[in-house]
């Protein structure tokens, strides 16, 4: 059954949802696009009239919100209605890793898309194409749709029919608004033909055909699982190489640079660092290996766990020289931490490196000076705090602090960590830095930021990741 879309819903106003309908928005203004949530104060912040409130920042977001929202892009609470009244809805809601119960640590919780799902049984009308946006385990569709022929089978719901697609979003936050307007592919799986056409017809309005690939359904939400699992295996694959590096004295950049420019590997994804981040990479990950396993794939999943090992290894591996270089006791000192997104260009820090190792040095004693451009202190309180096991909240909050300036992070510290790629701090003036630190000064820079000869020659102690000691 073909339906012309006039409005589209999408069911969560997050990182994906927010950012993937504003571009929707602006490249089909004949169509009324409605992001909802349960939450709702984001919701309120998506509708601030001060565009710094966003709950969400990507370079260029703020500007399309400015130019398309009230036109045909709006957010709203009420998700009944929106549902109501939607042609299509995606779902784009969270789905994080199970912490308790069956598959605890790997499985994919599906309950953000069940009552999803069931709010759209409840209240949409005539026929509706549900779109899975977000990323899920490899046939979910089949409980997606079961969840609506229940509905669509009881009395006071006839009338109701369904179409499930599988699109799931491959941005990468920091540069989401290039990717969604600039997507390598867009992906869209699915058993009904006309469902297909439909969202490709939507997608035709700025994206190339010959960039729309169609698929079954069960292979499209597959190839998202692999795509993060690849660039993930990427970077832990590099971050190995690094230790080697350090320890032979080759030097990770060329090594990288070298082995990037043969076309068969390619040069993206091969920059050492202290390890991934973001929602997306571990909870994939480990939805994968549980997959495995499930299937029997025992092997298989035991290759996908070392990804994950080696991640948590760099960021230990990191914690620790810093406490070694630091004479093994980091009691009574003060350390300046430049970043604690999980990459620049955000203002997210769910699963960043920054965590883990802010945690180990907070662990040996230390105080932390924290400056991050984007990153707000109720965020930085929360993640920190996430390890009541230790310290309590109260307790943890005496030992750290977030300064407004990278200057002010310096101030009076014995060391400064680059954990987040921002590229303000490599115009940070090193003389000016050098000059309020105390003596010995170090520099642990895990991101390639800080120029060592420069630093060396201030008369820094530096450390680079991939490269080892400089003095
Ligand atoms: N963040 C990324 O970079 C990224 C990239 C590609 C894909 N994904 C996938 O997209 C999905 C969403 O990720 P995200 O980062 O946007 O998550 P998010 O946590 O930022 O946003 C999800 C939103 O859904 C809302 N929500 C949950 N249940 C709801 C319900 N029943 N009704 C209405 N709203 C509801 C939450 O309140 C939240 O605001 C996940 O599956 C993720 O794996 C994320």
């Amino acid at each position: 059954m073909y339906k012309e879309i006039k409005k589209i819903c999408c069911i969560g106003a997050g990182y994906v949802g927010g950012p993937t309908m504003a571009v929707m928005a602006a490249n089909n203004p004949d169509i009324k696009f409605t992001v909802v949530d349960i939450n709702k104060q984001k919701i309120n912040l998506w509708n601030s009239k001060d565009l710094d409130e966003l709950p969400i920042y990507e370079p260029g977001l703020s500007e399309l919100i400015k130019k398309n929202r009230g036109k045909n892009l709006f957010f709203s609470s009420d998700i009944e209605s929106s549902i109501e009244n939607a042609d299509m809805i995606f779902i784009s809601v969270n789905t994080p890793t199970k912490t308790k119960g069956f598959g605890a640590g790997f499985a994919s919780d599906l309950k953000y898309v069940e009552s999803s799902a069931k709010e759209v049984a409840k209240y949409s009308k005539g026929h509706t194409i549900v779109v899975e946006k977000s990323t899920l385990p490899v046939k979910t569709a089949l409980t997606i749709k079961s969840i609506l022929t229940a509905y669509q089978e009881k009395g006071e719901h006839k009338g109701k029919s369904f179409d499930i697609l599988s699109n799931p979003e491959f941005l990468a936050e920091g540069t989401a608004i290039i990717n969604l307007q600039n997507p390598d592919r867009v992906l869209i799986g699915g058993d009904n033909k006309n469902s297909i056409e439909t969202l490709k017809g939507i997608y035709m309005n700025w994206v190339d055909e010959c960039k729309i690939l169609t698929t079954d359904l069960w292979s499209s939400e597959l190839s998202k699982l692999i795509s993060n699992a690849f660039l993930a295996q990427r970077i832990s694959s590099i971050n190995s190489i690094s230790a080697l590096c350090e320890a032979t004295e080759a030097n990770i950049s060329n090594v990288s640079k070298a082995v990037g420019m043969d076309k068969r590997i390619g040069s993206e994804f091969l920059n050492a660092g202290p390890g991934f981040g973001g929602s997306c990479f571990k909870k994939d990950i480990s939805n994968l290996i549980y997959i495995c396993k499930h299937y029997g794939l025992e092997d298989v999943a035991r290759y996908w766990e070392n990804v994950i090992l080696l991640n948590k290894w760099q960021q230990r591996r990191i914690s620790k020289i810093i406490v070694d270089k630091l004479f093994g006791n980091l009691s009574d000192k003060r350390i300046a931490i430049f970043g604690f997104a999980f990459k620049s260009d955000t203002n997210d820090t769910r699963e960043s490196p920054a965590i883990n190792i802010c945690r180990d040095l907070l662990d040996e004693g230390c105080f932390l000076s924290i400056y991050d451009p984007k990153v707000s202190s109720s965020q930085i309180k929360r993640e920190l705090s996430l390890h009541e096991n230790v310290r309590n909240s109260d307790q943890n909050n005496l030992l750290w602090e977030k300064n407004s300036n990278l200057y002010e992070a310096a101030k009076n510290s014995d060391a400064l960590v680059v954990l987040t790629d921002w590229v303000e701090f490599k115009s940070a003036d090193l003389k000016k830095i050098f000059n309020i630190m105390n003596y010995p000064s170090w520099i642990f820079d895990t991101r390639d930021i800080i120029n060592p000869e420069e630093a060396s020659s201030i008369g820094f102690n530096i450390w680079k990741l991939g490269n080892g000691f400089y003095s």
